[in-house]
């Protein structure tokens, strides 16, 4: 019996290891090597991370845009998660534990995605090629998450990073300052593009891998996909124009906080 290797096929180099630790994967008879599980749990780890933070990032939209009502019922939104209503008092680090925990999920996330990334230059070369090759739609969105998903890596590092360390700046002016006088919505923009089309191809790829949304057709699930994008692009872009208007007009007191009616009015008493 001949240990031969098969040198079409991509041979991890790891000279450290002794031959046939690794190197040699037609050397063992299939019997004797039970597959690892490990693949498939990382992979159902990954589809439940990139869920929850799908689901987070519709109620994030749903909280981010109550500025559309009033900055009143966007306050009242930011207090209510510093927890006063039922502390007696409000606990801002509430908010930075919540900024830690998505922190958190994001890294995992990331983590496990990584172990899809093309790693160098000639495996990067295969798969454009593959991709060209192909003109295969499902293979293209999945580049543009590849993509939109590294961009995540640092973008949404700095948003959180904001949120954990200043969770008692969040608010009707202070947030329009942040975004304005403070110079985040170039980041904010780029932010809302790339997490909503990477959430929308992400949630997308759920439903095909794991059949869920009750196992619509692929033409659905494509038109479930761009509404997605588009609805929570829009939403954002609108929300994103109300901090800036608030921003620009409340420029010359930046800094100040905003008063609720009921506090400002015991003021004048
Ligand atoms: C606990 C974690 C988070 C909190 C408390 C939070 C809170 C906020 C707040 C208050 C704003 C309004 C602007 C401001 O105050 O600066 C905002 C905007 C935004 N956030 Fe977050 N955020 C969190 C996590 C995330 C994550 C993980 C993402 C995406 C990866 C994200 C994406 C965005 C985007 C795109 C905007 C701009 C809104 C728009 O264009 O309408 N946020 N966030």
């Amino acid at each position: 019996m001949s240990h031969s290797i098969d040198y079409t096929a991509p041979q991890p180099l790891r000279p450290s290891l002794p031959p046939d630790a690794a190197a040699l994967p037609t050397a063992h008879p299939p019997s004797s090597v039970r597959p690892s599980r490990w693949p498939a749990r990382l992979d159902l780890l990954q589809s439940l991370s990139g869920l929850l933070l799908a689901l987070f990032l519709i109620a994030h939209m749903a909280f981010v845009s109550t500025i559309l009502i009033s900055p009143q019922a966007f306050y009242t939104v930011a207090r209510f998660f510093e927890g006063a209503w039922l502390l007696g008092r409000p606990y801002p680090v509430l908010v930075s534990l919540v900024a830690a925990s998505i922190m958190a999920l994001l890294m995992l996330h990331a983590w496990l995605a990584m172990r899809k990334f093309p790693a160098g230059f000639r495996q990067y070369r295969a798969f454009i090629a593959h991709k060209n090759r192909l003109q295969h739609g499902d293979t293209s969105l999945w580049w543009l998450q590849v993509w939109t998903g590294f961009l995540l890596f640092f973008l949404a590092s700095i948003h959180l990073y904001d949120m954990l360390s200043q969770p008692e700046l969040i608010g009707p002016y202070a947030s329009a300052d942040r975004v304005w006088s403070g110079g985040l919505w170039p980041l904010y923009l780029l932010l809302l593009f790339s997490v909503e089309l990477h959430g929308g191809i992400g949630l997308y790829r759920l439903a095909v891998k794991w059949g869920l949304f009750g196992g619509k057709t692929r033409a659905r699930l494509h038109l479930a996909r761009h509404a997605f994008s588009a609805f929570f692009i829009t939403l954002g872009l609108v929300t994103l124009l109300a901090y800036i208007d608030l921003g620009r007009e409340h420029a010359p007191r930046a800094g100040e906080r905003y008063q609720p009616p009921s506090t400002s009015a015991s003021h004048h008493h």
